[in-house]
């Protein structure tokens, strides 16, 4: 494929074999000069932290040429628009995307712009999809759990509605063929549009808990939320935080994992974030090998 749109439809034997190839980058083989001559753009319209420079890194470890757009400093601000700024840069020679932009399908709208030679890669579309967050997630769960996910028990946690992560990870977690995939979180922060199809559904995070191999929290997403969704920080802490003590219901050798940003105190505390059971960094390196293998796919030809 040209473009990384979404996870959604994706066979399970191109995911792992995107998985493998990562699992190899992060092992530190690779060839520095793998994309050699190839300009690749981080075009951000909205804040980033982990991808923008996750993607940063994997295409200069390649030897692409990188540039990083940022919106606010850019001429966005005098109005132009996110097409006419990709067709400038395709202009200039750019060949690889990386975008993340606020509206659900934007990212698929400007593909449908692109020259042939250019590909676009998905780094977060609204509620929609976030497919790089779900690889490197699926990544860090292959390395704690094994390449076997029929027998995993695995809970997303919190603000599924507003979540491009958890669409994404749904998706994997299928497409890998997961033995149990649960989704706890406050009826009025989980969708009801098909996304927890199949999934075992609960408002009572100690019983979602029991037993789990992996607690996939998220973060609460107050800049997509109408007032109202949720009573209180302290009542969603209450009812939906992972504490130590709740994490003593999962497995015993369960991990614990967050996308970031975390809101610490709000869906995790500290000592459960940065406890021995948490591969919240872990997720972190790997988003680096996984979007190596993802811009290899695309742009190595
Ligand atoms: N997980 C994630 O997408 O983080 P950033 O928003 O910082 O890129």
């Amino acid at each position: 494929p040209r473009h990384l749109l979404t996870l959604d439809g994706m066979p399970r034997d191109a995911l792992n074999a995107l998985l493998v190839r990562a699992q190899a980058f992060a092992e530190g083989h690779y060839d520095r000069r793998a994309l050699d001559g190839i300009a690749v753009c981080t075009l951000f319209f909205e804040p980033s932290t982990r991808t923008r420079m996750s993607f940063t890194l994997a295409a200069q470890r390649l030897g692409a040429d990188v540039l990083n757009f940022d919106a606010s400093t850019s001429s966005t601000s005098k109005g132009e628009t996110a097409l006419d700024t990709m067709k400038n840069l395709e202009a200039m020679g750019v060949r690889g995307f990386v975008i993340r932009h606020k509206v659900d399908g934007a990212v698929a709208e400007l593909s449908g712009h692109a020259n042939p030679g250019t590909s676009l890669v998905n780094a977060g579309d609204g509620r929609t999809a976030h497919p790089t967050q779900g690889l490197l997630d699926m990544l860090t769960l292959r390395q704690a759990k094994g390449h076997d996910f029929s027998r995993l028990k695995v809970v997303i946690v919190g603000d599924v509605k507003h979540s491009r992560v958890a669409r994404s990870d749904l998706q994997a977690l299928r497409a890998l063929g997961t033995g149990e995939i649960r989704v706890c979180g406050p009826a009025s922060l989980l969708p009801d549009d098909g996304t927890l199809q199949g999934c075992v559904v609960s408002h009572d995070l100690d019983a979602a808990l029991e037993g789990v191999d992996a607690a996939m929290m998220l973060r609460l997403q107050r800049e997509r939320m109408e007032e109202g969704l949720v009573a209180s920080l302290d009542e969603y802490h209450r009812d939906f935080g992972l504490s130590a003590a709740r994490l003593k219901r999962a497995a015993a050798d369960a991990v614990v994992m967050h996308p970031g940003p975390m809101n610490r105190g709000v869906e995790i505390t500290d000592d459960v974030a940065d406890g021995p059971q948490s591969l919240i960094l872990t997720q972190v390196s790997n988003g680096v090998a996984v979007r190596m293998a993802v811009l290899e796919a695309l742009l190595r030809g």
